[in-house]
């Protein structure tokens, strides 16, 4: 049997991307997002249009997108509700957000120069793609952002050794599933993005109830 519902969400499950991009003062801005899809080389991001990341990608034209592997859970969501754009937009008012340019010192996480762009790459995630903006489509209070990435850094252990392929048994994504975080499907810790949206599965508190994983063997 199935309901009809009125969804309010539809994030389904989608890797968690810390992207860099370079603020008007030249110094490095990180925002987490999810909301992108990849094809060939190039990757569709849903920005809102009130973040400074977006404002800075339509700007610059470049970025660097981070992946977060699921180990990073507590620097992501130390990001959460930050923003390094100093005039908040009511909705981002209303849900907690506060003016923060320091997102690295704040996060805990390390600065990395890059090679072909300005905006630095976040040294502890073992993915990180640099990328220039190849085109963008306004739709409303959002943009759609096609990025092409130009030069990839992928750590060691994740290359299946003699290939230019990533092992999918080796990486482990960090994935927000409807404004929580997860890895490896498991549900890893709280996040505060689902606080702020008053998320109702939340109420449930599945983070106190033990998780049995099926043996693989
Ligand atoms: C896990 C996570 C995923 C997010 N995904 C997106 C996204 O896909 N698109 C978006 O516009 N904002 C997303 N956000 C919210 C942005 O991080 C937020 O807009 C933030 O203000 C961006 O920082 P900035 O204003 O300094 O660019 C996400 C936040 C978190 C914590």
């Amino acid at each position: 049997m199935h309901s009809t519902v009125s969804l309010k969400v539809h994030y389904y499950g989608t890797p968690v991307v810390l992207i860099s991009s370079t603020n008007p003062d030249g110094t490095t801005n990180v925002a987490p997002m999810s909301s992108a899809w990849w094809l060939n080389d190039c990757a569709m991001l849903g920005l809102g249009g009130s973040s400074r990341t977006t404002k800075n990608l339509l700007r610059t034209g470049v970025c660097v997108l981070n992946l977060a592997s699921a180990d990073l859970v507590d620097h992501v969501d130390r990001l959460a509700l930050l923003t390094a754009e100093p005039v908040l937009s009511d909705n981002k008012r209303r849900t907690g957000y506060r003016y923060e340019p320091r997102k690295f010192e704040v996060s805990g996480l390390t600065r990395q120069k890059s090679d072909l762009v300005t905006p630095e790459r976040v040294a502890e995630c073992p993915i990180q793609l640099e990328c220039e903006v190849v085109d963008s489509h306004d739709f409303g209070t959002a943009q759609a952002i096609q990025v092409r990435v130009l030069r990839s850094h992928v750590e060691d252990s994740l290359i299946i050794p003699g290939t230019a392929y990533v092992d999918p048994r080796s990486w482990d994504p960090l994935i927000m599933k409807f404004c929580d975080f997860f890895g490896e499907s498991r549900p890893l810790a709280p996040s505060r993005l689902a606080a702020g949206w008053s998320m109702p599965g939340r109420m449930r508190n599945y983070f106190d109830d033990p998780i049995e994983i099926p043996s693989t063997t």
